[in-house]
């Protein structure tokens, strides 16, 4: 008999449920000391069906508690993602002023009217709970937002809008964002929509969220608004752009059209962030679904499929051209570190591998820095990077070249890829370094996260090695360069 979340390739430090099928969070909502998590779950089976909301909660982003089930799909549809909110003065009524409500704003999607062809397939919902989130009351007079004639139609992102005292609501509009207002989440008016001419098109958009954010180290704030879309993304399938602008509570002007990639790996979708985090806190964290639907419901995992990925700290940074949205792991991860052991600073030239002594590499961390342009060196590194590799032969591999100014990770002999032909890959980005460049990457069974310079440049991947890696070799062709740090940990379970 397996061990409870022992199984081959269960993650150890990222969100899976017990078993069957999971896509995106939903109704991320922070709420008296509890992280909420829900989720696109269908309990029946480990491929994608009739949509349910799975319920998780945790007091700090890393350790979680499954609840039961949440929401179930009903006449008029299954329920497809969406958000949550705190209505602190129970302007829904559903509440009372002791006890504000949780108010969950999701989609149906009616699959008899899908499959009669019709367009009016989708339209928005809400429910409430008064026992913190334990258990919910749908509206009786759902849906809130009926559907308007597009046929994708979904994903509504609530958030309490400060300037003007009142709710907003977002949702995805097959190729563009509307934008909604409320007094008290139960009628909506509409206000203007975004993106028809902006923004990535190779798919249809889903999963929105907008909020203001801090510049770092100034006083402005500017509004972030992210856009799922699928397919389209930059290295292929699901990905996550946004854009940077601002919000009068009515329409949303996004300083460029151009789009924005929030993680340039394959498996980072529908990631949206939470709600009501205290201000005493004032973090945006963001969280995502760690598949892509090129190949989601075939890969090898036999109880569960898939997870979420580790959640993220965005910091909103000025560039030389706008602004870039950094997304970096949240502090509460190192709690779980152990073994910690330093690596000597050192030049690389060719091709050695690292005494990594106790460190499991197949749960850890590592924290590097390169420095790129150092004097000691004869002849600049043309290209460098880590490799993790196991007796079995096969092998990850994150490298960045100065020369063209390029970061990739390569996949394509990482492990199993036979399920699907979409599956092998190499994903590519466009990255100009400093002098300095600083790589931290979380190794988990089934999963590489590597974060750039604090998380300006994110790439996101699954694998499925048939043994666990457990070699760590660092590289440089055509000249030297220098490793000025190292650290690794050994990142301990938290399902144990
Ligand atoms: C994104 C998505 C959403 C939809 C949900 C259905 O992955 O397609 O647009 O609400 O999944 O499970």
């Amino acid at each position: 008999v397996e061990n409870y979340y022992s199984e081959k390739y269960r993650p150890q430090f990222h969100f899976s449920p017990e078993a069957n099928w999971m896509n995106d969070p939903n109704g991320m909502v922070y709420y008296e000391g509890e992280y909420h998590l829900f989720y696109q779950y269908y309990p029946d089976s480990t491929v994608w069906g009739p949509m349910h909301w799975g319920h998780a909660i945790s007091t700090d982003l890393v350790h979680w508690e499954h609840l039961p089930i949440a929401l179930y799909p009903d006449s008029l549809g299954y329920i497809f993602s969406g958000s949550a909110v705190v209505d602190w003065n129970n302007a829904s009524g559903f509440g009372t002023d002791e006890n504000p409500p949780l108010i969950a704003i999701y989609t149906y999607h009616n699959p008899d009217i899908a499959k009669a062809g019709g367009t009016d397939v989708e339209s928005q919902a809400i429910a409430y709970s008064l026992d913190k989130g334990r258990s919910w009351i749908k509206y009786d007079e759902n849906p809130v937002i009926p559907n308007d004639g597009n046929r994708d139609f979904r994903d509504p992102n609530v958030i309490w809008n400060e300037d003007i005292q009142k709710w907003n609501l977002l949702l995805s509009a097959h190729d563009h964002v509307q934008i909604y207002s409320s007094d008290n989440l139960k009628e909506w008016q509409y206000e203007s929509d975004f993106g028809i001419d902006a923004g990535g098109h190779g798919g249809v958009w889903e999963c929105p969220d907008l909020f203001p954010l801090q510049v770092e180290g100034t006083d402005n704030t500017k509004w972030v608004l992210i856009v799922n879309i699928n397919p389209g993304g930059p290295n292929g399938g699901s990905a996550t752009q946004y854009f940077v602008g601002d919000f009068d509570g009515h329409k949303f002007i996004a300083d460029s059209k151009k789009t924005s990639w929030i993680d340039y790996g394959r498996d980072n979708y529908a990631g949206v962030t939470w709600s009501d985090i205290p201000k005493e806190d004032g973090r945006r964290i963001f969280l995502g679904w760690m598949s892509n639907w090129d190949y989601a419901n075939v890969v090898p995992t036999e109880k569960w499929r898939s997870a979420m990925t580790i959640p993220r700290k965005l910091n909103l940074q000025k560039a030389n051209d706008g602004f870039v949205l950094a997304s970096f792991p949240v502090d509460e991860l190192k709690n779980i570190r152990t073994d910690e052991f330093e690596i000597p600073a050192q030049d690389i030239s060719e091709r050695v591998e690292i005494n990594t002594r106790s460190v499991q590499l197949n749960r850890s961390e590592m924290d590097f820095t390169f420095q790129l342009n150092s004097n000691s060196l004869s002849g600049a590194t043309e290209e460098f990077g880590l490799a993790l590799s196991n007796n079995k032969g096969e092998i990850f591999e994150i490298k960045y070249s100065p020369e063209t100014q390029t970061f990739y990770i390569d996949r394509t002999k990482a492990g199993l890829n036979s399920f699907s032909d979409k599956f092998a890959s190499k994903s590519i980005a466009n990255y100009k370094a400093g002098d300095n460049m600083e790589i931290r990457v979380f190794v988990d069974e089934a999963s590489i996260e590597v974060f750039v310079d604090g998380g300006k440049l994110v790439m996101t991947e699954i694998v499925f090695p048939s043994e666990p890696y457990s070699t760590l070799e660092m590289f440089s062709t055509n000249g030297a360069i220098k490793l000025s740090s190292g650290k690794l940990w050994s990142l301990n379970s938290v399902w144990e």
